[in-house]
């Protein structure tokens, strides 16, 4: 099977990019598989909901991007020296902070955006989440062109029309530049108000950009917040929980999508031959 790397992309801010990223992650672990989670947000987010606020781990991204601003003939191995060990069994991170925000004009300047993409080449991971910021700029960029499959988390407000139409310009011209085989896996509706005309009607409007839905939605529930505070991932902390069941039922549904793509494409080699 190839490495499945996964970003999951809206430049609209609040809609749950870290909670899904940390929480797929979170469940490939579960699953067994060797998964990287790259927390390539300023905000840091994704870092402090694995490791906590206080606990900052010494490499960042931003060290591995400063290293690419220099002639380094160790870059590669720089980049396996920004990844931790997390107290989940499976699970690694590279982890993010406010530095990385400083890099940004550097890193623009000297066309870095394939660096991301470049510090992944040999790694031998299962599975590869990224979270990246609020925002259509250089690191989200840089993380759409790393990928090999785009997951796009929605809620159901007025914005979100607007947003998917720009996440699939945006998607157009990564593919067009970039990456031609970036996969559009497909949206998570987080946050559905099951019963409300409002929802269904944003929801039936959403459906026409022309985006698959992947089953099911991620109910509204506090314990999301509270899992942050209890830096521990939903998954783990509260396996029963409806939200948690949802991840895994999204999880195990993105694979299967996953794997008949795989079959399909291998099916098309071996008769192609
Ligand atoms: N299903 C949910 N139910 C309740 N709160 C949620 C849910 N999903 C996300 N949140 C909360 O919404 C806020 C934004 O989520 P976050 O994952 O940080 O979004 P993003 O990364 O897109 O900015 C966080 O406080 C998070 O705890
Ligand atoms: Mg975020």
């Amino acid at each position: 099977m190839s490495q499945k790397i996964r970003v999951i992309y809206n430049q609209k801010g609040g809609v749950g990019k870290t909670t899904i990223a940390v929480n797929l992650a979170a469940c490939a672990a579960m699953k067994g598989k060797r998964t990287l989670l790259i927390d390539s947000d300023p905000q840091g987010n994704a870092t402090s909901y694995i490791l906590g606020h206080n606990n900052q781990p010494e490499k960042t991204l931003a060290d591995y991007y400063e290293s690419c601003l220099h002639i380094n003939i160790f870059r590669q191995s720089l980049f396996d020296y920004i990844i931790h060990k997390t107290n989940i069994p499976n699970l690694h991170l590279i982890a993010c902070n406010r530095e990385l925000e400083e890099l940004r004009t550097k890193l623009e300047n000297k066309h870095k955006i394939m660096k991301l993409k470049d510090g992944l080449k040999n790694n031998t991971y299962d599975h590869v989440y990224i979270d990246p910021p609020p925002a259509n700029d250089f690191f989200s960029l840089a993380c759409l062109i790393a990928a090999t499959e785009i997951i796009i988390p929605i809620d159901c407000d007025a914005f979100s029309i607007k947003a998917a139409h720009e996440i699939k310009n945006t998607i157009e011209e990564v593919k067009q530049d970039h990456n031609p085989n970036l996969l559009i896996r497909g949206m998570i509706v987080n946050q559905f108000q099951k019963g409300t005309k409002h929802s269904a009607g944003i929801l039936q409007d959403l459906r026409k950009v022309g985006f698959d839905i992947i089953e099911p939605f991620i109910p509204t529930s506090i314990k999301v917040r509270e899992s942050h505070s209890e830096v521990k991932p939903i998954v783990l902390g509260h396996q029963d929980h409806t939200v948690s069941q949802a991840f895994v039922n999204i999880f195990n549904n993105i694979e299967n999508l996953s794997n008949k793509n795989e079959k399909k494409k291998n099916y098309e080699l071996d008769t192609s031959i």
